[in-house]
């Protein structure tokens, strides 16, 4: 039978890759972070000189690119860039190509590949509309802006990242409404997602809503 996959989407910040991992981490599956992959593909093409508005060039960028994940650390090329792909040059390009088809469609198969056993918790934006279409629990995580843009500036600073919180708000405003109003897979909770709203959560309570979820799915 078919590898089971957890699916987490929701906007920028508002926690899916703490929980896909702390998710993940209980059931001894696979992670897959989605974000990752258009960011690596966004800070290849800025390397590479790339037009990042040309959709073939960007398509077949990402399908050349030389990946190699570790568990929670992306190479690219050989090189350990997981924290390059935290730059917010990098974050706010990636947010513009997602919205090119031929990309998505480009990265479509290599974000299949992960679904390996014994299992896969996945996040991103279309993670339970279009990637995982038939995953049994499908979870879309939301949390007040204000809440987002507080958490991504902890986890800038904590990285040695300065930043200013009233831009991160309006930056990560910006990009949901992109993300949403795109006409190819914009975010929005897929008809039989299960809704989780964390603004006044603590990971292990979210964690425990989940695991809770999972073990009394259909
Ligand atoms: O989640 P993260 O901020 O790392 O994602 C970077 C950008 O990639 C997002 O702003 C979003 O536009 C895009 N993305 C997407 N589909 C996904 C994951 C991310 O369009 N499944």
């Amino acid at each position: 039978s078919l590898v089971p996959v957890i699916t987490i989407d929701g906007p920028t910040a508002s926690g899916k890759g703490t929980l896909a991992s702390t998710v993940a981490q209980a059931l001894g599956y696979h992670t897959l972070d989605s974000g990752s992959l258009y960011r690596v593909t966004a800070l290849a093409a800025l390397n590479r000189g790339v037009d990042t508005t040309d959709g073939e060039a960007m398509a077949a960028l990402a399908r050349g690119l030389n990946l190699r994940f570790e568990g929670e650390r992306l190479w690219l090329d050989g090189q350990d860039v997981s924290h390059e792909l935290r730059r917010e040059e990098v974050g706010s390009t990636a947010s513009r190509i997602s919205a090119l088809g031929e990309l998505r469609a480009a990265l479509y198969a290599v974000q299949l590949a992960f679904r390996r056993a014994p299992g896969l918790v996945a996040d991103g934006r279309d993670m339970g509309t279009v990637i995982f279409p038939d995953a049994p629990l499908k979870v879309f995580l939301t949390a007040s802006p204000a809440m987002r843009a507080e958490r991504r500036y902890k986890q800038l600073i904590s990285k040695g990242i300065s930043a200013s919180i009233d831009e991160l708000r309006a930056d990560l405003e910006a990009r949901d409404e992109r993300d949403r109003n795109r006409l190819i897979a914009p975010l929005k909770p897929a008809q039989d997602a299960l809704l989780l709203d964390n603004s006044a959560q603590t990971v292990q309570a979210s964690t425990g809503i989940v695991l809770q979820w999972w073990a009394q799915r259909g």
